[in-house]
Order: C-alpha cells, then structure tokens, then sequence
C-alpha cells in the first residue's frame, strides 16, 4: 500500500450491501492492501460486519467518507435513500476526482439528475452498476453486474473492484448511467412476470384438483436450474409466509418504477399491472411476504385458502 492508494468505502451495508462489501474488503486486502471502509445510517449494522471482518474500517458519519474516499460505492434503499446520502456528501464537499458508483435500484430519472449534480463538483464522476441477484448469490460472487457510465472510468477503475470479487461478469450498456437502471428494470420485469406466471399456473393446477405438488413435478423437469421451481416450491410449501428473499414491499417499488419506465415508452405490460394488483392486495389484506406470496391472492380469487387449501363450504 502507498499514499497513491484510493481509498474505497462502500455505503449500505443492508441485506445485499453486507454481502457485497464482504468480497470488496477480501479483494482490497489481497490487492491494495488497503481496508474498506463501511457506512451504514444505522451503526450497530456495520459494528455486525466489523464483528465478522475484524480489520474492515468504520465511518461512523458521511462527513468522515467525504473526507477520506476517493472511491465510493452505495446501495441504498431506495430514491430518497440515495439522494439524501449523495446530497449530504455533496455537502460536505467530495475529493477532487472521486467516483461514485451507485448499485441500488431506483428510478432511471433520479441517476440521470445525479449525474447532473456530481458532473459539477469537483471533477468527480458518477457511474451505476446496479445488480441482479439476492444476498446469497453476493455472497457467492455470482452476481450480474449492469455497468454504464463513462467507459475509461468504468473499465480502468470500476469493474476491476466489482469483477470478480463480487460477480463474474458485468453486461455494459453504454456512456450514460441511467440505461443500467432501465436494464436493471427490465430484468425485474422479466423476475416479477415469472413470479406472477407460476402463482397463476401453481393456482390453476390446485382449484382444478390436478393438485400443485404436480406443477412441481412438471417445472423441476421443464426449467430444472432456473428461478421457476425454486418460486414454485416457495408458493407449494408456502414458506412465503416466514422466509423472506425479495419483500412484497420491495417488489412494489420496483413494479412501480417498470410501471413508470413503460409508461415513459408507450409499453403495456398487462402482466405487471396483475402482479402489482396482487400484490396490493396481499400487502393490505394480509401483510408483507416474500415475492412469491402474490401466490395467496390468485389462491383467494379462485376461492381457495391463502395457503393453498380448500376452504370449507359454508353451511346452509
Ligand atoms: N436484497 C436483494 O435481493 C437485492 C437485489 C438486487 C438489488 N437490490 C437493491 O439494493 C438496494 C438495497 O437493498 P437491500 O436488500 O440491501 O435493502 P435493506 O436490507 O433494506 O437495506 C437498505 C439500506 O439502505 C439504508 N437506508 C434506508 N433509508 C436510508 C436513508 N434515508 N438514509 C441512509 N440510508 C438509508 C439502510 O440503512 P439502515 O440500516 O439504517 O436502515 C440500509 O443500509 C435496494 O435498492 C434494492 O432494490 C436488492
């Protein structure tokens, strides 16, 4: 390590940022040599992370991050979240030159008016690489990375950090940072339709009495390997209920900014306009679940019990 050295800092360390933040330290560490150091609104959630990784190093404020990265990642929840962090960075005025990459999944506008607002503060850069992928594939190093923003910034500075210490690939979309929210939409579009097609298909098979134990047969050897008997099995043993991977609350935000996005393109998507309907309706009538319990709404319309069984005939 010398005093050329960036220093890197990674803010969010929630479900996804903790895993993420992990593979960056390792990967500093057998490189630089240099520790990240991790931000996190909460404390006692990074203190959780230095627990397990005894020599990452803790900002306790964004004012210390400002001061001492170069390099700065987030991955927030949502876009409040990331313009409050960027604005009170901002504020405390970031190092000449610093690049901030942000991986959360917020609307394509809300990136483009960050790039507006960072392009003029003190030559520093602003690039998105939002990701596909749950925490237990960050942390495994399996996650998509999206990457777009400025290609020389990206490739000589960026993805070295990313690839492949957190994922194993990165798919580029070009200059300007906002086609890799579009891309990161439009793949949750492709997540939140599957989710939908096998509530319907899993709901279809039970109130027909051909009974969703065999959807399951079927999918395991129709797509074996894929996210389908894995969203099916979560809505067949109705583990949705208590094992939370992608919240219904999440999914809304990211239905509403597919909504926007299709809206913006003069695009139908009748699929999620269902999805999000259900999923309205799970949320206010039952509660938040993981994703895949839009399941108990397509159960309930078809007259059966959220949980998948036969509701009793009332009496006469
Ligand atoms: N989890 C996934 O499978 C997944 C996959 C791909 C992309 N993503 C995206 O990654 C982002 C983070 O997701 P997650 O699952 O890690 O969420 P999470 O566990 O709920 O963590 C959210 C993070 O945002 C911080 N935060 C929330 N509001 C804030 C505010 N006003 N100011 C400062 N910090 C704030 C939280 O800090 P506190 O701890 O203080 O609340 C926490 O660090 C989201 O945009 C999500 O869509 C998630």
């Amino acid at each position: 390590m010398n005093s050329e050295t960036p220093q890197v800092a990674y803010i969010g360390i929630g479900a996804i940022g903790y895993e993420i933040a992990q593979n960056i330290h390792k990967h500093l560490i057998s490189t630089t040599g240099k520790p990240l150091l991790i931000h996190n609104r909460t404390l006692t959630r990074a203190e959780a992370l230095k627990k397990r990784v005894p020599d990452i190093q803790i900002a306790e404020t964004l004012i210390q991050v400002a001061e001492q990265a170069n390099i700065i990642f987030t991955c927030l929840l949502n876009d409040t979240a990331v313009t409050q962090v960027i604005d009170t960075l901002l504020s405390h005025g970031l190092k000449p030159g610093t690049i901030i990459i942000d991986q959360s999944t917020i609307a394509p506008a809300m990136t483009q008016q960050l790039v507006e607002k960072i392009q003029h503060h003190n030559d520093c850069h602003f690039v998105a690489c939002p990701i596909m992928g749950p925490p237990a594939k960050a942390r495994a190093a399996a996650l998509i990375i999206l990457a777009a923003g400025d290609a020389n910034i990206l490739e000589k500075k960026v993805l070295p950090i990313l690839i492949p210490a957190t994922g194993p690939k990165a798919i580029r979309l070009g200059n300007e940072p906002k086609k890799a929210l579009q891309m990161k939409l439009t793949g949750n579009y492709f997540i939140t339709s599957l989710v939908e097609m096998v509530a319907e298909g899993t709901t279809l098979a039970e109130a027909s009495g051909v009974g969703q134990e065999k959807v399951q047969e079927l999918m395991d050897a129709l797509f074996p390997g894929s996210v389908i008997p894995a969203y099916t099995n979560r809505m067949v043993q109705n583990t949705f209920f208590n094992e939370f991977h992608f919240p219904l609350t999440s999914a809304k935000k990211d239905a509403t900014h597919i909504l926007n996005m299709a809206n913006e393109y003069n695009v139908k998507l009748p699929v999620t306009e269902i999805f999000m309907d259900h999923l309205n309706t799970v949320v206010n009538d039952l509660g938040d679940y993981d994703i895949t319990g839009v399941v108990a709404q397509t159960r309930r319309e078809a007259g059966l019990n959220p949980d998948g069984s036969t509701r009793p005939v009332p009496e006469k």
